[in-house]
């Protein structure tokens, strides 16, 4: 079901159809948001079914990830673009972090969502949309950041962990906490079955921050 566009900033110079290869097939009225995946695409799936609901203020333009991601297929049956960028495809860090950049901008998003992609972001990215990345992560930060935030917790022996949604700078997880939920760690836990419950709670979170940041704009 198509959502109604909301009332929208000067930035609002989206409105218009997209028509080169490759690129969104429709006319973007809502604001445009590119989400980046590594996996399974758990919380792009979030993102694209709240994006059917009535009154969502934006639309997900485009889809890329870093490897062949199991993911993209939510992209597919969506009918919205996808594209890998893989960094073996690219002569060294440097040029695949500029061509990472020009992929993204490349669709014209106001928001770009990290969702479970697994690689720092760098230079050029941020230079082009510096406060307009966020990124989700499994775990209360600053505690535990990292590639394997579900997993250090549960080896530390913590009794509440959670999830984070934060705005990314250079560091590894350190950019300003947008929103959190906790999640208690149960005696029998496995790093699986922590995770499980944990990405139940992080995709409404991320769903809502979404919505709230593009509402704003
Ligand atoms: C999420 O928990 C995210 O925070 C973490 O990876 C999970 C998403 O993975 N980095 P997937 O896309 O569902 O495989």
């Amino acid at each position: 079901m198509p959502c109604t566009a909301p009332a929208r900033g000067p930035a609002d110079d989206t409105a218009r159809p997209v028509t080169r290869e490759g690129h969104y097939p429709g006319a973007v009225t809502r604001t445009p948001v590119v989400v980046l995946i590594s996996g399974t695409g758990s919380n792009l799936a979030a993102l694209l079914a709240a994006s059917g609901q009535e009154q969502c203020p934006y639309e997900v333009v485009g889809v890329i990830a870093d490897r062949e991601a199991a993911g993209l297929a939510h992209a597919r049956e969506a009918g919205i673009p996808s594209q890998v960028v893989a960094l073996g495809d690219h002569p060294d860090r440097a040029a695949w972090d500029r061509a990472l950049a020009d992929a993204v901008a490349a669709h014209a998003p106001q928001l770009v969502v990290l969702a479970g992609f697994m690689k720092l972001v760098g230079p050029p990215l941020l230079e082009s949309f510096g406060g307009r990345i966020i990124n989700t992560h499994p775990a209360l930060l600053p505690s535990f950041p990292g590639a394997h935030g579900v997993r250090d917790a549960l080896a530390h022996g913590v009794k509440v962990t959670g999830c984070s949604v934060i705005e990314v700078d250079a560091g590894v997880d350190t950019g300003r906490i947008l929103a959190q939920r906790a999640v208690d760690v149960l005696e029998e836990d496995t790093e699986d079955a922590l995770h499980e419950r944990i990405k139940a709670v992080e995709q409404p979170l991320l769903v809502e921050v979404v919505r709230r940041l593009t509402a704003a704009r």
